[in-house]
């Protein structure tokens, strides 16, 4: 086979697609967040970064980089092994402890990533409890799909966001069974939130684990950053709330957090838990630094609504079309994947403003949209900025549409 040939031939597809991806190359500035510097073609321009999910701007935060250099001047670089051999330090103890304290569970693990935690622990929780049936939401990640794949449990999938749905498809299966029910607090793509609440009631009448992906909302609802569930008072009824350290918080892993037993089941069941290097040290304090603040301070989720709000209300004056939500992610629809790459592109070269494309298989084809996340640090003069230049481009779409008609 000639096998460059087909590398090539499935990327030439990608491009026709106008779906082939583009890394920005980014040099982030501590202290100028959300201004950054783009390099490109051997040159560099500022630019105003409107897509990261360094929701809250903690990645620049005095108390988090104070704990990293701290961890990284006491302990070295990396963790030196994986939880087992050697690689447990201290401050992955306390990271855990204050990662179970921010749900009000009994214990936590720490992961290498979102990503991996969902793998693991639900590929660990649907392959080992017996003859378990996975109830998992249509639109959830592709961490905990693939997780859900890989335990080669009896999978459902019920319609987004609906507990009748997930009651009708739950009372097909023998009640004997072991039943485990996977789906997400805020989703990231729509910004739209799940009714946790209702989903715990379906899933306790017919006996079966809850498992909720608070990856886009830990650290950013509830009144200590505890997510959504938190926020409606039902982290309680989780079996496991998962999440993310590498968002909100602004630093880098994931974990669960549950019962004693179910973490402990996973750390000595789980192989994407066991068998590699743990998180270094510097990183995990960093981590805790971040959680630690963010479960006092409601100043950065206050002024992040209140940005979120500004952006979408400037956004509607305008006349740019948006996806409703309750949450804190805009979505710009453009429905057209050339068209939303092209208008990426143009904010970034004319205007120096990035915001990705969002297109297939991230989203569904014909939803294509520019996923604009406001933080707390964008100003006024940030947003009027946005909302000007899309007001631009989206004049001339309109101009060009109507030639082309
Ligand atoms: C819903 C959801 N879960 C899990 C993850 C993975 O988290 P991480 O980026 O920490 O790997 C992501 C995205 O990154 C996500 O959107």
């Amino acid at each position: 086979m000639d096998y460059e040939a087909f590398f090539g031939a499935e990327i030439a597809g990608l491009h026709r697609e106008g779906r082939y991806r583009v890394f920005t190359d980014l040099e982030r500035h501590a202290g100028r967040f959300p201004h950054a510097t783009h390099h490109h073609g051997g040159g560099t321009r500022p630019v105003t970064v409107w897509c990261s999910n360094d929701y809250l701007g903690m990645g620049q935060h005095p108390s988090v980089l104070e704990a990293m250099h701290e961890a990284l001047d006491r302990c070295g670089a990396g963790a030196g092994g994986t939880r087992n051999i050697s690689g447990t330090n201290h401050y992955h103890v306390l990271l855990e402890r204050e990662l179970a304290d921010l749900h009000r569970k009994e214990a936590a693990l720490l992961f290498t990533s979102g990503y991996v935690s969902n793998w693991a622990a639900l590929g660990t929780l649907a392959s080992r409890l017996p003859n378990c049936a996975v109830f998992s939401d249509s639109e959830n990640h592709a961490s905990m799909i693939e997780g859900i794949r890989f335990s080669r449990a009896e999978r459902h999938i019920f319609r987004h966001n609906d507990p009748e749905d997930l009651d009708r498809k739950l009372a097909l299966v023998d009640p004997a069974r072991p039943k485990l029910v996977a789906f997400e607090s805020v989703y990231s793509m729509d910004g739209d939130i799940a009714p946790i609440g209702e989903i715990c009631d379906v899933a306790e009448k017919h006996g079966a684990l809850t498992y909720l992906d608070e990856v886009h909302a830990v650290g950013l609802y509830g009144q200590r950053g505890g997510g959504i569930s938190e926020r409606d008072g039902v982290a309680h009824r989780l079996d496991v709330i998962e999440g993310t350290l590498g968002k909100a918080f602004a630093v880098h892993g994931g974990y669960i957090t549950a019962s004693e037993k179910l973490c402990d089941f996973v750390r000595s069941f789980a192989s994407g838990f066991i068998f590699t290097t743990s998180l270094p040290p510097a990183v995990a304090a960093g981590a805790a630094a971040s959680i630690r603040h963010l479960k006092s301070s409601e100043a950065e989720r206050a002024r992040h609504q209140e940005r979120v709000a500004k952006v979408r209300a400037a956004l509607d004056a305008a006349d740019i079309p948006t996806m409703p939500n309750d949450s804190h992610i805009v979505p710009v629809m453009v429905c057209d994947p050339v068209l939303c790459k092209g208008i990426s592109d143009t904010l970034l070269d004319e205007f120096g403003i990035y915001v990705q494309p969002i297109n297939y298989p991230t989203v569904a084809r014909g939803t294509e949209r520019l996923r604009i996340t406001p933080s707390p640090l964008h100003t006024d003069e940030d947003i009027g900025r946005l909302v000007d230049a899309l007001t631009t481009i989206w004049g001339r779409i309109g101009l060009r549409q109507k030639a082309a008609e």
